[in-house]
């Protein structure tokens, strides 16, 4: 496998800072649901870094489940618009007060599909957390209420996010050289 250094343009959002972030984010959730219980729900697999990190700087009760979805499009950001659930939650929603925690918003087609999808099942309240939000290829509006960062329109890595699977070990985000990443793949 390759260095990351040969695909990294620049760092953009190094460690300490992403740290920082998600400790605000922790505190701001957990006084909106203080008296609470949130059901934080993580889509794979980008969001498992984060979702692991922002539950530890929680002071409220929490319980987590996770789903997996593809969406119908062709490579890692053309999306359809239409999203097919692969790994359902395990626990039903019902009258719980779901967050949904995620590691971008792009065009957004993701997470409307997928709040379209969870209204369908009544929860009490549902939110959405993303850690990063590129707000310029936003294509169809979806309710942000908790963002970490907003991030101009390049393809990043990193923290949960992967270039074909690998690196979303590193503990920051990088941006990708342009020269080396091809939409259509
Ligand atoms: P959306 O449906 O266009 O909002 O796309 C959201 C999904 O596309 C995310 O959950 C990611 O899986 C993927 N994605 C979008 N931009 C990036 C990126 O810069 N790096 C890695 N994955 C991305
Ligand atoms: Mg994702």
């Amino acid at each position: 496998m390759q260095d990351y250094n040969e695909f990294l343009e620049e760092t953009l959002i190094p460690e300490k800072i992403l740290q920082e972030r998600i400790a605000e984010l922790g505190k701001e959730i957990s006084k909106d649901y203080n008296g609470k219980n949130i059901h934080l729900i993580c889509i794979l697999r980008g969001g498992v870094l984060f979702l692991a990190d922002l539950m530890r700087q929680l002071t409220v009760p929490h319980t987590i489940d996770f789903m997996a979805i593809s969406s119908y499009g062709l490579g890692a950001r053309k999306t359809t618009g239409k999203v097919r659930i692969t790994l359902d939650l395990k626990e039903d929603i019902h009258e719980r007060d779901v967050l949904l925690v995620e590691d971008i918003v792009d065009s957004g087609y993701t997470i409307a599909s997928v709040l379209e999808l969870l209204t369908t099942r009544h929860p009490k309240s549902l939110r959405v957390c993303t850690l990063l939000d590129k707000v310029e290829r936003r294509e169809i509006e979806v309710p942000i209420h908790y963002r970490g960062f907003k991030i101009p329109d390049k393809f990043v890595f990193g923290y949960g996010l992967d270039i074909d699977e690998y690196y979303r070990n590193l503990p920051f985000i990088g941006a990708i050289k342009p020269e080396l990443y091809n939409p259509e793949d």
